[in-house]
């Protein structure tokens, strides 16, 4: 196993308190990226401390190989059905609990296990509290078919919401497109700031090429912001 001691303090620390809600018997979602990957390894802890019987699903590949090779049995969302509680990471939240996720191309599935779930705990350091949503690059998941057209929407949609200076830029990996665990493209929206969040996400959704946007409104619960001195606050 990794060691934890090596891992930003900050992450360890939401991780742990995130990780003492879990409970005997639960139907857990397991999120996706750094603060993530850091969970999982103190669920691993507990799993194998205290012989928890846990049902697993998660939000990528990469948390699937993780867990894993952490002896945590992944099994499919639609084999669970409903889980308990997703605990995930974000890369912005806002005093709302509104988030922006899909800083490492799986908000996707995250959104939806978070949204299979009875609750949605974020982990998170102190540098992803933001007062208002946008600083970071929104992602937002599109298929290859008509990439170009959805792309030109998306600026019109942009247009509209007098959010027209705002970058789309494909990602890449390397010189090549990312390819989502669902086989999709992801563009980013450098907003700067987005005054209004709901109307930005109904505009993306009404656009047929979109997939799926990196906000998620009203769907988290719960934000554990963890410190470097190893004390966690709660939003
Ligand atoms: C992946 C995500 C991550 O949860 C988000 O990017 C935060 O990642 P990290 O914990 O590495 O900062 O949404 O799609």
């Amino acid at each position: 196993m990794p060691d934890l001691s090596q891992s930003d303090p900050a992450k360890v620390a939401a991780s742990r308190a995130a990780v003492a809600l879990v409970r005997d018997g639960m139907k857990l979602g397991l999120g996706t990226g750094s603060t993530a990957a850091i969970m999982v390894q103190v669920l691993a802890e507990r799993v194998k401390a205290e012989g928890l019987n846990l049902r697993c699903a998660a939000t990528s590949k990469a948390t699937t190989d993780l867990a894993e090779s952490l002896g945590i049995k992944i099994e499919t969302l639609d084999e669970i059905g409903w889980l308990d509680l997703t605990i995930d990471g974000a890369d912005e939240v806002d005093p709302d609990l509104h988030l922006i996720k899909g800083g490492g191309g799986a908000h996707l599935r995250e959104k939806v296990v978070a949204m299979a779930s009875d609750r949605m705990v974020v982990i998170a350091d102190p540098g992803k509290v933001v007062d208002q949503l946008g600083a970071f690059p929104l992602p937002v998941e599109v298929l290859h078919f008509g990439f170009e057209t959805t792309r030109k929407l998306i600026r019109r949609a942009l247009d509209t919401l007098d959010l027209g200076q705002t970058e789309v830029l494909q990602r890449l990996k390397g010189s090549d497109p990312w390819v989502t665990d669902e086989g999709n493209l992801i563009l980013d929206l450098h907003l700067g700031v987005i005054p209004d969040a709901h109307a930005l996400a109904r505009a993306l959704a009404a656009i047929p090429g979109v997939v799926e946007h990196g906000l998620f409104l009203g769907i988290c619960d719960l934000a554990i912001i963890g410190k470097a001195d190893g004390t966690v606050v709660e939003l």
